[in-house]
């Protein structure tokens, strides 16, 4: 098993497999997007693999697949295949866009992919073109309700901000009251490629809870041990709701994620800046062992909250990247 310097255990994984995306969130990308990744220093598909069997082994057990917009990348079905037959890995989540995602879920619902994370801001289709800045709303709904339909498990990604999406709070927790879905409203952080821009629509999960009170009457759930939202059920749904305290970050103490950028950067939070390069010390030719000391370097100086993690990185390099290039 593996811990780090403050006794956490980690066994997750957030490996993002591309900074591609077809979207351009505000809050996620400038309008003209971001200087992509040149494709060479991309991890590829073989060295993701290899870095998820080393890992399983120490104790990753547990994996997300994000981006970027996964789908894009060519070859991720048969990578997630591969993935999911190691022994090691007992679950495999997704999160995607769902703008072209519809026609691969019966083969991920085959090969047992544990649930989906759809991003999903609005139910408006102007309001969903005004945060994507792309018109791809009714691809997107076909793919709800078809993942609705699915055995895996559905949640939204849904961040809040003002002026933006306010009005689709009560009638994206409707969703919840026939469908086994669970609407997770997240805070908005900084991360959106611009520098200096901020998270100025930002709603705090104070806010969302009391706006959400004010409608509702819900009780609290058991959340999952290292969930990063406070879960609830409205009285009668049949799905549920959960709050991402993403910005004001209530959740670091029991924090057990690693995530690993498209480039193969490995970091241990996500404020604070890349640790090491897997990449250039796998294509150095480094032994599973080798690969594994560096892991646990890692994690032996592993900030120990979100806070901690920004202070340090803001001495070079403030926050400005793109949640794309870290991993959503
Ligand atoms: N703040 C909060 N969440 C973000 N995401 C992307 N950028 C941000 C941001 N600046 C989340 C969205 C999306 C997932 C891929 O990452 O919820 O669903
Ligand atoms: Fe694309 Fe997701 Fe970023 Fe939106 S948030 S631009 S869907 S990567």
């Amino acid at each position: 098993m593996l811990f780090d310097n403050h006794g956490r255990k980690i066994n997750y994984l957030r490996l993002a497999v591309t900074d591609r995306c077809n979207l351009r969130c505000f809050y996620c990308m400038p309008e003209n997007g971001i200087k992509y990744i040149d494709r060479n220093d991309l991890l590829t598909f073989e060295e993701m693999t290899r870095l998820i069997t080393v890992f399983g082994d120490l104790g990753i057990s547990k994996i997300r697949i994000t981006g970027g917009e996964p789908f894009i990348r060519k070859g991720i079905m048969n990578f997630l295949e591969d993935i999911s037959q190691l022994d090691t890995i007992e679950e495999i989540n997704v999160t995607t866009n769902g703008s072209f995602t519809i026609d691969h879920i019966p083969h991920l619902e085959k090969m047992g992919i544990k649930s989906i994370n759809l991003s999903l801001d609005s139910l408006d289709k102007q309001r969903f073109f005004d945060i994507t800045r792309r018109d791809l709303f009714d691809d997107v709904m076909a793919t709800y309700r078809a993942l609705v339909r699915s055995k895996m498990k559905l949640k939204i990604n849904m961040v809040v901000m003002e002026g933006r999406n306010i009005e689709d709070i009560y009638p994206m927790l409707e969703l919840a009251k026939k469908d086994d879905v669970s609407i997770r409203f997240i805070e908005e952080m900084p991360f959106n490629g611009t520098k200096g821009q901020g998270n100025q629509s930002f709603w705090s999960m104070k806010q969302i809870l009391a706006h959400i009170q004010k409608k509702y009457q819900f009780k609290k759930l058991i959340d999952p041990v290292s969930s990063t939202s406070i879960n609830y059920q409205i009285n009668g749904f049949e799905g549920s709701f959960g709050i991402i305290a993403a910005f004001t970050r209530t959740f670091c103490g029991s924090c057990n994620r690693i995530r690993l950028t498209p480039q193969g950067s490995m970091r241990t939070c996500l404020y604070s800046n890349g640790g090491i390069n897997f990449r250039d010390i796998l294509r150095s030719g480094a032994t599973d062992g080798q690969l594994a000391d560096h892991l646990k370097t890692l994690l032996n100086q592993r900030a120990k909250d979100g806070f901690e993690a920004e202070e340090k990185r803001h001495l070079n390099n403030p926050i400005s990247e793109s949640m794309a290039t870290i991993g959503g």
